[in-house]
C-alpha cells in the first residue's frame, strides 16, 4: 500500500468509474482545479477529504490508498478458488474465497501463488486406516518452516498449523477432489491436486 493517496490512483480510479474531474470535483465540493492538481501530482487531499473521496469513486478507504478496487468475481464461493495470505511480519494466516483486499500489521498483502512442489518441498502421503497421513521433510527451525497444511474441495476446507521444532506432518481425511496446499515460511505456498 502507498502511504498516503496518490494522483495515479485518483485518476486511474476515477476513469475507470467514467468520470470527469469536474464531476468528481462536484461530489467532494472542491473545484476541478483541485481535482486536476491531484491527479499531477501538484498537491495531496486534506485528510479529512479520503473518505468522501474514496465514496465519490465507489471504493473504500484501503482501496483508494492501494490505488485499485478489488470485485471478488467467485461469487458461488467456490473454495477451490480461495486465497491465502501469510503475513511476513506477524505470520498470521488468511484465507478468502475469492478476491480481496487484506492487510495486517500496516502491510496489504498480496494473494500467494502456489507452485509444484520442489525437491526441497515434497510432500509425502501414505495411507493410514481411513485416513492419510501427510509429511513434508523439511526444516523446521524457527527461522525456516512448514508454517501449515490445508487441503481444500469445492465446499470444505481443513487447514492444519504447525510450528517450529515440530514436525511438519499430520493425519487427513482426503475426502473428493481438491487441492492440498503446503507453506514455507522462506519459500512460499505450494500444492498438489489430489
Ligand atoms: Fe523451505
Amino acid at each position: 500500500m502507498n502511504t498516503y493517496v496518490t494522483g495515479a490512483a485518483i485518476r486511474q480510479l476515477r476513469e475507470k468509474r467514467g468520470m470527469t474531474q469536474a464531476e468528481l470535483a462536484d461530489k467532494i465540493v472542491v473545484s476541478s482545479k483541485t481535482v486536476s492538481k491531484w491527479e499531477t501530482a501538484k498537491g495531496l487531499p486534506d485528510i479529512t477529504l479520503l473518505q468522501p473521496l474514496a465514496q465519490a469513486l465507489g471504493v473504500s478507504v484501503i482501496e483508494l490508498m492501494n490505488g485499485e478496487a478489488i470485485t471478488n468475481r467467485n461469487v458461488s464461493g467456490n473454495l477451490m478458488r480461495c486465497r491465502f495470505y501469510v503475513c511476513p511480519i506477524c505470520g498470521n494466516v488468511m484465507h478468502t474465497m475469492g478476491d480481496a483486499l487484506v492487510s495486517c500489521c500496516g502491510v496489504t498483502l498480496p494473494a500467494l501463488e502456489a507452485e509444484e512442489g520442489d525437491d526441497d518441498h515434497t510432500i509425502t502421503i501414505e495411507r493410514v486406516e481411513d485416513e492419510q497421513f501427510l509429511t513434508v521433510d523439511h526444516p523446521m527451525t524457527k527461522a525456516h518452516f512448514i508454517s501449515f497444511m490445508a487441503f481444500v474441495t469445492c465446499d470444505r476446507m481443513q487447514l492444519v498449523k504447525f510450528y517450529p521444532e515440530g514436525n511438519a506432518e499430520t493425519r487427513m481425511q482426503l475426502r473428493g477432489r481438491g487441492y492440498l496446499y503446503w507453506y514455507c515460511n522462506r519459500h512460499g505456498l505450494f500444492r498438489r491436486k489430489i
